[in-house]
């Protein structure tokens, strides 16, 4: 199933707020349209938001009535502004926004500015699939017969155009006939874990069991979890990894327990340009949902709460971090890549 697709002159995409309980699939059929649903989270996930932001602005730019190339860029960097205020943290939206600008920016005219706009999103969208089989075939190599896997947050199909990342790596070792098992965090606050990792699972046959966020120190420490395997939004040269707010929890607890902790991620997610995690913006959401859930109210009317949607586990916990170029140490990232 593909998650996000570029139909005519419109993206379509899962609705992924409504999940586990509709699959319904929404049109949007400008930018504007494309920003908002990724600020409501109806498509989230690091490689989604980069297939959905270069998505974004072909729409825009197969909508646009400029006559010059120089009237359509200027539309297509306002399109991309807006796209780009989105969140601040998955380096892939941003990667998203700049291949789809520099394709425009190479055409001739713009009739040839709309053919190369739409044919970037959609190569965006099939590498991205390409990246994550890869990437699963290369993870699944590092997963046993039996293990128990943990893993957070949502980093599957609906997080990528197909496949997954970290749930990839899971699906390809199942696939495989390894017959592992599947710890899924619940992920507070918006529950991707409970709502879309647990879906996913089911709707695969692979068995998952659903915990707190609170409970994996506890399974930890009774010898319950083989292995962790999570996803990224945004990796920095030094192998420093910001993932959803809780991986790093896991990965201290891994470290105490020695557990390995794999990181599955396209290279796409890696960002060259900076040093280290104290770098990378980490988006704070509205404190409404860390109090409300689903609109009932869960704390007293006025207390402060924060809500940090993010977190940097520093690349010393990270065992290695599974790409579709290969498994490499954190370490090694400037070396090899
Ligand atoms: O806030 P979200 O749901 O967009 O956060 C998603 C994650 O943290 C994922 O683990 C990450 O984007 C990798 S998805 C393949």
């Amino acid at each position: 199933m593909r998650t996000i697709e570029l139909r005519g002159s419109q993206v379509v995409l899962v609705d992924q707020t409504l999940l586990p309980n509709k699959l319904k699939f929404i049109r949007c059929s400008d930018a504007e349209g494309v920003a908002r649903a990724i600020e409501r989270m109806q498509v989230r996930g690091a490689p989604a938001l980069a297939a959905a932001a270069a998505m974004g602005i072909a729409v825009a730019t197969l909508h646009s009535k400029a006559r010059t190339k120089s009237q359509l860029l200027s539309e297509l960097k306002r399109a991309a502004e807006r796209i780009g205020r989105t969140r601040p943290t998955a380096v892939n939206l941003f990667v998203g926004i700049r291949r789809a600008l520099s394709a425009a920016q190479d055409a001739k005219d713009v009739g040839d500015m709309k053919k190369a706009v739409v044919k970037e999103a959609n190569l965006i969208a099939e590498e991205d699939v390409k990246a994550n089989k890869k990437i699963g075939a290369n993870g699944a190599r590092l997963l046993k017969n039996g293990d128990v896997v943990l893993t957070h947050c949502n980093a599957g199909a609906l997080a990528t155009v197909d496949f997954g990342t970290a749930l990839g790596v899971i699906r390809a070792a199942w696939r495989a006939g390894k017959r592992i098992k599947v710890i899924a965090k619940e992920t507070r606050p918006l529950l991707q874990g409970a709502r879309l990792t647990a879906w996913e699972l089911k709707r695969e046959g692979i068995p998952v069991t659903l915990v707190t966020d609170s409970a994996v120190g506890h399974l930890m420490s009774r010898g319950e979890v083989d292995v962790v395997v999570v996803g990224a939004d945004r990796i920095a040269a030094n192998g420093d990894t910001a993932n959803k707010i809780g991986t790093y929890t896991i990965a201290v607890l891994a470290h105490e327990h020695g557990i390995p902790f794999y990181v599955a991620a396209p290279t796409s997610t890696i960002d060259m340009s900076i040093k280290s995690g104290k770098e990378i913006p980490i988006e704070y959401r509205s404190p409404d949902e860390v109090t409300t859930i689903g609109g009932i109210r869960l704390a007293p009317k006025g207390v402060r709460a924060l809500n940090p949607a993010f977190d940097v586990t520093p690349s010393k916990l990270i065992t290695a971090i599974i790409t579709e170029k290969g498994v490499f140490k954190p370490s090694r990232l400037k070396v090899e890549l």
